[in-house]
C-alpha cells in the first residue's frame, strides 16, 4: 500500500521555494500571504487566470510552473468557490482534490497557504479537514504492484505542510483527525487484502495490533465458541480449512462503570456461496465480505487513536465460507447461542449466521446502551439503494435519527429501511423457528428481520453496505475500490451522541 504522506502544520507564511497552493475565490481575490507572492511575481495570478480562463470555481486550479520573480518551482491557484457556501465538507473534498492534482502533477513536497480570501480566520477543524481530505484521497492499494510507478501514473506526494494562522490549534484538530483518517485507511486496507493474505488469523492479528493503542483484545476461538453454542457463527466456518474466530476489542475511554456501546461486525474473509455456489463472474469480490469487521476494527482505531472519552466495544465474526466435504448443507438445522433453531436453506446467506451469534454475544456479554452491526449482507440492499446510501435499520428512532444525522455530517450516508413484523412470516420456516432465506422480495430487509431475532430489548441498529464498502463511486476523497464505509459514520455518531 502506498505509504501516507506525512502532514504537518506550520505558521502561516511565504514559502520561497518548492511549491506552493494558494486559494482564490470566484472574484480571483487572494489572501495576505498569496497577495505578497503575487505581487513579487509581477500579479502573475490574474495574468494567468485570464489566458487559463481560470474563474476560480471551487476546486478548480490553476498551475503556474516557474513563476518569474519567485523561487518557487510551481504555485497552484485553487478555486474555493463561493465563499459563503464552504461547509465541513467542503474543506475535506478540498484537500482531496489538491492532492489529485498534487499527485497528477508529480509533486512531492508541498506548502498549502491555507488562508481565505476574505481574510476570515479559518476553523482549526476545517483545517485538520483539509488534511484528512489529502491522507483519504492519497491511499492507494498497490502493494502487490511490482512497478509502483508507470507511464499514466505519477508519484506520491510525500511531504505536505499546512501553513494556517494557528498552528498549535490546528496540530490539536489534526491529531484527532487523522486519528479517524487512519481508522479509515485501515478498513480500507482490510477490504482490499486478497482473502489468500487476509485469512481469518491475519485479521485477528490486525485486531491484535489495536493493543498497542490501549485496546483490550480478546479472541474466542472455535472451541470457546463451541461451548457458548455458537452454532450458527460454526455452521458457516465448518466448510473451510481456515479456523473462525470472534474478537472482541474494548476501548474504555469513558467513566468506569459506564455502559459501552457496541459495534458488531461482518467478517466472511470471503464467500464462495458456500454449497450454495456463488457464479463465477465478479465472485472476487467477495473478498471484501469482511467489510463489516474491516469498519468495526477500523472504528476501534480511530476511537483509540483519538483517545475518545467512550467506553466502546467492537465485536467482529471472523470465518470463511467455502464448500468442502465438511461444508454444512442447504436444508441443515442448527441452533443458534439464543436457542433460536435456523433451517439453512441457502448457505450463502451466511451473513446472517455470522451475526446472529455475535449479535447475541455482544448483549449477553456487555448489556451495551445500544449495538450498531455493519455488514456486507445482501445483494438486494445494492439493487435498491446502489452505492451511494447504506441502509439503515433499527428498533429505536432515537439511534436511527443519530445514524442519519452522522451520515449527512460525514458523507457516509444511510437511509432508512423498515423493519415491520409484516415481513416476518417470509423468514417463517416449516421444520425450524426462522429460514436463512426470504424469497426474492425485500432481500434487505428479510436478512435485517432475520438480524432482529437476536437481539433482545437495547437499542439496536443494522447497516447494510454491500453497495457502499466496495466498488464505491470515485470521490474526491475516495479514489480505490475498498471505500472504508462506516469508520467515519461511526466515529461522528459517537463524538455527537455519546461524547456529550
Ligand atoms: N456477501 C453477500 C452479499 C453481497 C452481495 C455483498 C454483493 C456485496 C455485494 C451475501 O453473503 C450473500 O451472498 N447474500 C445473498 C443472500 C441470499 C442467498 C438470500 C444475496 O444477496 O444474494
Ligand atoms: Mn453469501
Ligand atoms: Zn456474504
Amino acid at each position: 500500500m502506498a505509504t501516507s504522506p506525512s502532514i504537518s502544520f506550520v505558521k502561516q507564511g511565504a514559502p520561497k521555494k518548492g511549491v506552493a497552493v494558494v486559494f482564490v475565490d470566484e472574484k480571483l481575490a487572494l489572501g495576505p500571504v498569496a497577495k505578497a507572492l503575487d505581487e513579487e511575481a509581477g500579479g502573475v495570478i490574474a495574468r494567468a487566470a485570464k489566458a487559463a480562463a481560470f474563474k476560480g470555481k471551487a476546486r478548480s486550479t490553476l498551475d503556474i510552473v516557474a513563476p518569474g520573480g519567485l523561487g518557487l518551482d510551481r504555485l497552484m491557484v485553487v478555486g474555493l468557490g463561493k465563499l459563503d457556501d464552504l461547509g465541513e465538507q467542503d474543506w475535506w473534498n478540498l484537500g482531496g482534490a489538491i492532492m489529485g492534482k498534487l499527485s497528477a502533477a508529480s509533486v512531492s513536497e508541498v506548502t498549502i497557504v491555507l488562508e481565505r480570501p476574505d481574510g476570515a480566520e479559518i476553523d482549526a477543524d476545517d483545517a485538520a479537514n483539509v488534511g484528512l481530505g489529502m491522507m483519504l484521497r492519497a491511499y492507494k492499494f498497490d502493494t502487490y504492484k511490482s512497478k509502483k510507478k508507470d507511464e499514466d501514473e505519477n508519484g506520491d506526494v510525500k511531504k505536505i505542510a499546512i501553513a494556517v494562522a494557528d498552528a498549535a490549534k490546528a496540530k490539536k484538530a489534526w491529531a484527532r483527525a487523522e486519528a479517524v483518517g487512519e481508522g479509515s485507511l485501515l478498513a480500507r486496507k482490510l477490504v482490499d487484502e486478497p482473502a489468500n493474505v487476509l485469512g481469518p488469523d491475519e485479521f485477528v492479528a490486525e485486531a491484535k495490533a489495536l493493543e498497542k493503542l490501549g485496546v483490550s483484545v480478546e479472541i474466542l476461538d472455535g472451541k470457546k465458541m463451541r461451548k457458548l453454542g455458537m452454532n450458527a457463527l460454526l455452521a458457516v466456518a465448518q466448510g473451510s480449512a481456515r479456523p473462525p474466530y470472534l474478537v472482541i476489542m474494548s476501548w474504555n475511554g469513558g467513566k468506569s462503570g459506564d455502559k459501552p456501546v457496541a459495534f458488531v461486525g461482518k467478517g466472511v474473509v470471503f464467500d464462495t456461496g458456500g454449497i450454495s455456489i456463488k457464479p463465477a463472474a465478479g465472485m472476487e469480490d467477495m473478498k471484501g465480505d469482511m467489510g463489516g469487521a474491516a469498519a468495526v476494527t477500523g472504528l476501534m482505531k480511530a476511537l483509540a487513536g483519538r483517545k475518545a472519552k467512550v467506553n466502546a466495544i467492537g465485536i467482529i465474526g471472523l470465518v470463511e465460507n467455502m464448500p468442502d466435504g465438511l461444508a454444512q448443507r442447504p436444508g441443515d438445522i442448527i441452533a443458534a447461542a439464543n436457542g433460536v433453531t435456523i433451517e439453512v436453506l441457502n448457505t450463502d446467506a451466511e451473513g446472517r449466521l455470522v451475526l446472529a451469534d455475535a449479535l447475541w454475544y455482544a448483549e449477553e456479554t456487555y448489556s451495551p446502551k445500544m449495538i450498531v452491526d455493519l455488514a456486507t449482507l445482501t445483494g438486494a440492499c445494492v439493487v435498491a439503494l446502489g452505492h451511494e446510501y447504506a441502509a439503515l435499520y433499527a428498533n429505536d428512532d432515537d439511534l436511527a435519527g443519530a445514524l442519519f444525522a452522522a451520515g449527512t455530517a460525514s458523507g457516509e450516508k444511510v437511509w432508512r429501511m423498515p423493519l415491520a413484523k409484516e415481513y416476518d412470516k417470509l423468514i417463517e420456516s416449516k421444520n425450524a423457528d426462522i429460514k436463512n432465506t426470504g424469497g426474492r422480495w425485500a432481500g434487505s430487509i428479510t436478512a435485517a428481520q432475520f438480524l432482529q431475532r437476536f437481539v433482545k430489548d437495547t437499542p439496536w441498529a443494522h447497516l447494510d453496505i454491500a453497495g457502499t464498502a466496495m466498488g464505491s463511486p470515485k470521490t474526491d476523497i475516495s479514489q480505490g475500490w475498498s471505500s472504508g464505509f462506516g469508520v467515519r459514520l461511526l466515529d461522528r455518531m459517537v463524538a455527537d451522541t455519546y461524547e456529550k
